[in-house]
């Protein structure tokens, strides 16, 4: 895997030191620095991870600067186009797609794990009723290991996918009943002769004192957008169940921690945070002022759904989520939001500001929308993205523990606190 080396000189003592360079199947080279400290001494320091490979990884593969996504080398664009959800699953869990009996028992296999264990549906009952669905989610999810004593073994690779079966058929049920226990209504049980993301409308929106019928449109709205948010390599809540798992913290545990990590602003709280924003801005009128808040680097504003980490180009996902937009939309009727967001987008891809630092609409940026058009509330569009993300966070778990280079996560620290210094007696203390 080393093609090449490169040399770093310590400009104090004049020692050279050569680090391997590995070249992955795409992107850019790395330095493998596992021997730097032993070598020289030195530590790297790079917050943020903005230059740091975590890890290899078979998974996903993202071309920022092209605007490209794969997930296990297939384009973005055609796995969304060519098959649904939980082909993508197992995609993602298997590393090749499913041929006819391989999806047709995957899909068995989900459906026997949908249904939660009944002394779990109290656990909503603890949570206040305005409690934000992300905070269930964290709690809910966590205290599942609780439940699987007899399949938790990390190191058996049945038991890890059994783990990753229970979690993506279990994530839309326990997404319900946050749902259900917000509104006072009752929980809705799984059906499990619908498909998975109209199992997940119906126990979402059904009552038990009428029918409910399914929305071909919906559950297909839906399960695109499912596909999109599956997997994006070592983003950072992918990052963060890595962290948590390698410790040989249970896989319940490690996933929670993901749903946490997710729920910021900054990664998958921003569709929520657009919505926000729009309903803010209010009126394309305002839209200059808001630009101008932007871009004031004495104000904590930012464009919510702009901008991206990695992308340096559009997000590949948001190109195929505006178009569905649009479908959804003329199903729906017209949200005056989209033409806000139109508007803005248009605006802002001309402004020097953002075009100098690259920032262009990001997944988020019309994924509230639909989520609103098919009657979401706004709290609950990250918890849906965690529905999605579950597949690629328990993968990313299955390749790091099946990995056995694999460490536990430990980074190191630049200290720049005091030197070290006596106790003062309290009466000698400022
Ligand atoms: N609005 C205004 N300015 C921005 C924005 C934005 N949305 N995003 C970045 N910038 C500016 C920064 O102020 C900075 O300017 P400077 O160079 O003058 O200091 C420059 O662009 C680079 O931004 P960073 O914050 O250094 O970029 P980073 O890679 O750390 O952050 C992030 C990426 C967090 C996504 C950022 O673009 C952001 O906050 N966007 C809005 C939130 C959002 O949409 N998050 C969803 C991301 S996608 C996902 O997680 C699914």
């Amino acid at each position: 895997m080393s093609d090449s080396k490169v040399v770093l000189q310590d400009s104090k003592s004049g020692q050279a030191h050569e680090l391997p360079v590995h070249q992955g199947t795409y992107g850019a080279p790395v330095i493998d620095i596992t021997s730097l400290n032993k070598q020289t001494g030195y530590f790297t320091y790079d917050p943020g991870f903005v230059s740091t490979a975590s890890c290899k990884s078979d998974i996903t593969y993202l071309d920022g600067n092209e605007g490209e996504l794969m997930y296990r080398g297939y384009p973005i664009e055609q796995l969304a186009e060519k098959c649904n959800f939980l082909e993508v699953c197992y995609l993602l869990l298997h590393g090749e797609l499913p041929n006819v009996g391989e999806k047709e028992s995957f899909e068995n296999s989900i459906v026997t794990h949908t249904l939660i264990n009944e002394s779990l549906l109290n656990f909503f009952k603890g949570f206040h009723y305005d409690a934000h669905p992300m905070a269930m989610m964290t709690g809910v999810v966590g205290s599942l290991s609780a439940f699987y004593h007899d399949s938790l073994d990390i190191q058996n690779p049945q038991h890890r996918m059994e783990t990753a079966h229970r979690l993506i058929a279990k994530m839309p049920t326990i997404a319900a009943a946050a749902y259900k226990h917000r509104m006072g209504e009752p929980f809705m049980y799984p059906q499990n002769h619908l498909n998975y993301c109209g199992n997940f409308l119906h126990m979402m929106y059904a009552r038990p004192v009428e029918e409910y019928e399914v929305d071909p449109m919906a559950e297909k709205a839906l399960d695109i957008l499912f596909i999109l948010h599956a997997d994006h390599e070592q983003n950072a809540s992918t990052s963060t169940v890595r962290l948590a798992g390698s410790s040989d913290a249970n896989p319940y545990a490690a996933i929670a921690a993901g749903i946490a990590c997710l729920w910021g602003a900054a990664h998958g709280g921003a569709n929520e945070a657009v919505l926000k924003m729009l309903d803010e801005i209010g009126d394309v009128k305002n839209i200059e002022k808001y630009l101008a808040k932007a871009k004031d680097k004495t104000d904590s504003f930012r464009l919510m759904g702009f901008g991206h980490r990695v992308y340096k180009n559009f997000d590949p996902r948001a190109k195929i989520i505006k178009t569905i937009c649009h479908q959804v939309l003329e199903k729906y009727g017209d949200d005056p939001r989209m033409e806000l967001a139109m508007r803005l987008e248009e605006i802002a891809l001309k402004d020097e500001y953002f075009i100098e630092r690259k920032l262009y609409p990001n997944v988020d940026f019309y994924s509230g929308i639909i989520y609103s058009a098919l009657k979401f509330p706004v709290e609950m569009f990250t918890v849906m993205f965690a529905i999605a993300r579950t597949a690629g966070w328990i993968s990313h778990w299955i390749e790091m523990i099946a990995d056995p280079s694999k460490k536990i996560g430990r980074p190191r620290q630049l200290y720049t606190g005091p030197a070290s210094r006596n106790v003062p007696d309290i009466s000698q203390r400022g």
